[in-house]
């Protein structure tokens, strides 16, 4: 039970194409999760604020600083995608992209929990064998503010035809030790294992990755540690997906291996991500992008960042029971057969709808599930 009278204030990104919809979808959630919480004594309340291509239109750079200020004072952070083939041209630290990269760092959100695991009801849109996805369980670990992202130095130079680009990967030993310990917090509540991805049959980086992490994980006797290259994890998430656990990872490796953990999955679409650092506002985001494909057509699935709102409201809000009532209105809608395209494949007794209509239908299962539990006058919260 919560102590009444606590206020959440949350702030919504929505950044560009498809990102706006789906955190109009994700809003449909809040508002229900807002009325029943307010009648327990808990406050929910938002704003939303312009980043990415969004931001550059209304106030000429991707991350405003009062966007960046309602970030920094909030409980958490809900953000859609940025980018889109408009601001493709821009200079690297003008793009949207880099609204989303510095608001990362600014809020210190190290670690990228980006969970995979089939939806009831969807296990059949992995395009694997069933046998290969069958209990497939994975935690990402994604180390967020380091690695070749925002290692300095970084240019370009020269002119045609002897151009040279130059990034830098680089890591500190302190930036591998606190993401492995999120990573082995987490095998904790789970099965135990924590498969650590690198490349140190060539990088530096990736020897150091792995002697810090065997260093950290001698503080975690219970978890089992095994590592994985890159590339031959990329070969082992879809040959056999279904026995990895936690999976740790620097910067770029893990934002490969996660989308490929959607292909795994069977869309991008439903994957959601948790960036959390110590303590300080969490980030939540699904893991797709801004999709200028579908953008405006009310057809992409809004179930990444419905999901991310579960996070955010396990992670952030200490509210883990509001986080299994919207996981479980999710199912819901998923058992009565509901899809958007990316999820559909035409079987018997499914109903293909938008966006929207998919926000409005969890939002309204999430009502169900609340109004059965006051019916049975469980305490909730
Ligand atoms: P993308 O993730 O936007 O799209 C890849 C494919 O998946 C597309 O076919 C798209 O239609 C589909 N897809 C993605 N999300 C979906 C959803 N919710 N429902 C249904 N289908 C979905 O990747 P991209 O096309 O390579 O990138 C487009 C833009 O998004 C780029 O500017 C990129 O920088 C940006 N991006 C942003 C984020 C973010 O903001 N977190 C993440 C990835 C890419
Ligand atoms: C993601 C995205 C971002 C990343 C881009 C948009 C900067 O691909 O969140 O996975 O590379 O981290
Ligand atoms: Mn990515």
């Amino acid at each position: 039970m919560k102590e009444q009278g606590e206020t959440h204030q949350l702030v919504l990104l929505p950044g560009d194409g498809i990102g706006p919809e789906v955190i109009k979808a994700a809003e449909s959630v809040l508002s229900t999760a807002r009325e029943y919480l307010g009648r327990e004594g808990i406050e929910l309340s938002w704003q939303a604020k312009p980043i990415g291509g969004a931001a550059i239109e209304a106030a000429g750079q991707p991350l405003p600083d009062e966007t960046l200020a309602a970030a920094q004072a909030a409980k958490a952070v809900l953000l859609g995608a940025v980018g889109g083939p408009k601001w493709d041209r821009l200079a690297p630290h003008e793009r949207p992209e880099a609204g989303l990269l510095g608001l990362r760092r600014a809020l210190s959100v190290y670690a990228n929990l980006r969970p995979a695991a089939l939806l009831p009801g969807l296990e059949g849109q992995s395009p694997l064998k069933p046998s290969a996805v069958r209990g497939l369980d994975v935690l990402l670990v994604r180390e967020l503010t380091g690695g070749v992202y925002f290692g300095q130095p970084r240019g370009r130079k020269g002119e045609a035809p002897n151009r040279s680009a130059l990034d830098t990967m680089t890591y500190q030993e302190g930036e591998i030790r606190r993401v492995a310990h999120v990573a082995f917090r987490a095998a904790r509540r789970r099965q135990r294992r924590v498969t650590s991805v690198d490349k140190r049959n060539v990088l530096e980086t990736s020897r150091l990755w792995r002697e810090v992490v065997e260093d950290v994980a001698t503080e975690y006797p219970d978890v089992q540690l095994e590592h994985q290259l890159v590339d031959s994890m990329a070969t082992l998430l879809v040959l056999k997906p279904q026995v990895f656990d936690v999976v740790l990872t620097e910067n770029m490796f893990g934002d490969i291996l996660s989308d490929e953990l959607g292909g795994v999955v069977g869309s991008l679409g439903v994957m959601a991500s948790a960036s959390v650092g110590d303590g300080g506002p969490g980030l939540y985001e699904p893991v797709h992008g801004s999709a200028p494909d579908i953008a405006g057509k009310d057809m992409a699935n809004p179930l990444g960042a419905i999901l991310s709102l579960a996070m955010l409201a396990e992670h952030s809000l200490d509210l883990p029971l509001l986080s299994r009532a919207i996981e479980a209105a999710v199912h819901e809608v998923l058992r009565q057969g509901l899809r958007t395209r990316d999820i559909a494949d035409g079987s018997q007794g499914e109903q293909v709808i938008g966006t929207r209509e998919m926000g409005e239908r969890v939002a309204d299962a999430l009502a169900q599930n609340f109004h059965t539990r006051q019916a049975l006058n469980a305490a909730y919260f």
